[in-house]
């Protein structure tokens, strides 16, 4: 089979289907994954919202497109007949809810606010539905072609950091699986493999939905890059063993002093890389960063289902179950962007 970056899915792709005419977005069912790679259609903006809502389609940058995709479904599929006011009003409404779904990361209400500005703006230059829905479609192609070109160029500043026959430890997927294409931590990892310098990946489990587990030991494998699977707890021994050389992960938002939200247990990581002399890098587009928020105290963190943690759970067993944690802005070596690699310190004077 064909290794490397290129042999992984698009995971997101709005196309017009050239029977009905409907647009369609086409995604990785994450979920089925690494079982099956299913790719699920959805033409109602209802589908996509369930699916970002049940990871069936997850990873910030990805659920920012999602979001703005769904947008465009709406407008395109199901609402014929409106004038461009209506279509306005119902968009706002569904904007809302989409955004609520996943309150963290900020890609998501960056993809669609993007999409409703531009609504919005032609809606008030007097166009008329058709080519609000037209403009709509086309900005979600752009954002997928962004997507990937944002991160191959993100991918490119993190490598150069790496050292030769390099020993990253990542957590959940922040892989060409959580965007359109080629992905942002593992971007990096895509573009140092090809250059030769990964000796290995060590990849968390990432509990409690294993992304890590079931995401990026499937990512990297399809890619042909060597890849270790540990649970959660066995981070701090690896590399008390000496056997990581850098820390590596994504981000759902960043702050305007560095603070970073990721997925559960990052904190944990950061704190043992201190502990242990190792560089942590975060890698993340620029839509990742969110100026407004001044620290991390800013950030909303989602609180998901107890099922997820234990499906069997004695009566009355309360459930701790945050989607993500904070880590600390010292305890970030760089933050790495499509823009360059800054210390946190530095991200306000860039953005
Ligand atoms: O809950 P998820 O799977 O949507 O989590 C988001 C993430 O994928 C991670 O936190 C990731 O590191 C940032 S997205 C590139």
């Amino acid at each position: 089979m064909e290794k490397g970056v290129e042999s992984l899915p698009r995971t997101l792709e709005l196309i017009t289907d050239p029977q009905s005419g409907l647009a369609k977005l086409c995604f990785v069912e994450q979920n089925q994954l690494p079982h099956a790679l299913v790719i699920s259609e959805a033409t109602q903006a209802q589908q996509i919202t369930v699916a970002i809502k049940t990871l069936a389609v997850r990873g910030a940058p990805a659920i920012g497109v999602a979001g703005a995709a769904a947008i465009a479904l709406w407008a395109i599929n199901e609402c014929e007949g409106t004038d461009a006011a209506e279509l306005l009003e119902s968009l706002e409404v569904l904007a809302a809810q989409i955004i609520a779904t996943r309150p963290t990361a900020v890609n998501l209400s960056w993809g669609v606010k993007r999409v409703m500005h531009l609504a919005q703006r032609l809606a008030q230059e007097a166009a008329g539905p058709a080519i609000i829905k037209q403009a709509l479609f086309n900005e979600v192609k752009l954002m997928e072609a962004e997507d990937e070109a944002v991160n191959r160029r993100l991918g490119k500043i993190g490598a150069a950091l790496l050292p030769e026959q390099c020993r990253v430890l990542t957590h959940c997927n922040a892989g060409s699986l959580a965007t359109v294409f080629f992905g942002t931590a593992l971007g990096v990892v895509h573009t140092a493999a090809s250059q030769g310098k990964i000796r290995e990946v060590f990849s968390c489990e990432t509990r409690p939905v294993r992304q890590g587990a079931r995401l990026t030991t499937w990512e990297l494998s399809r890619a042909g890059i060597p890849c270790t699977l540990l649970c959660d707890d066995a981070a701090a021994v690896l590399m008390a063993e000496g056997k990581i050389d850098v820390v590596l992960v994504g981000a759902d938002r960043v702050c305007k002093n560095g603070d970073t939200a990721n997925k559960i247990g990052t904190y944990n990581l950061a704190v043992l890389a201190r502990h242990h002399g190792l560089p942590f890098y975060i890698a993340a587009p620029s839509s990742t960063i969110d100026t407004s928020a001044e620290t991390g105290k800013d950030v909303v963190i989602e609180q998901r289902s107890a099922d997820e943690v234990s499906l069997v759970l004695p009566d009355n067993t309360q459930v701790f179950n945050p989607a993500f944690d904070i880590t600390p802005h010292d305890l970030i070596t760089a933050i790495i962007t499509e823009r360059g690699a800054f210390k946190p310190s530095e991200l306000a004077a860039v953005y």
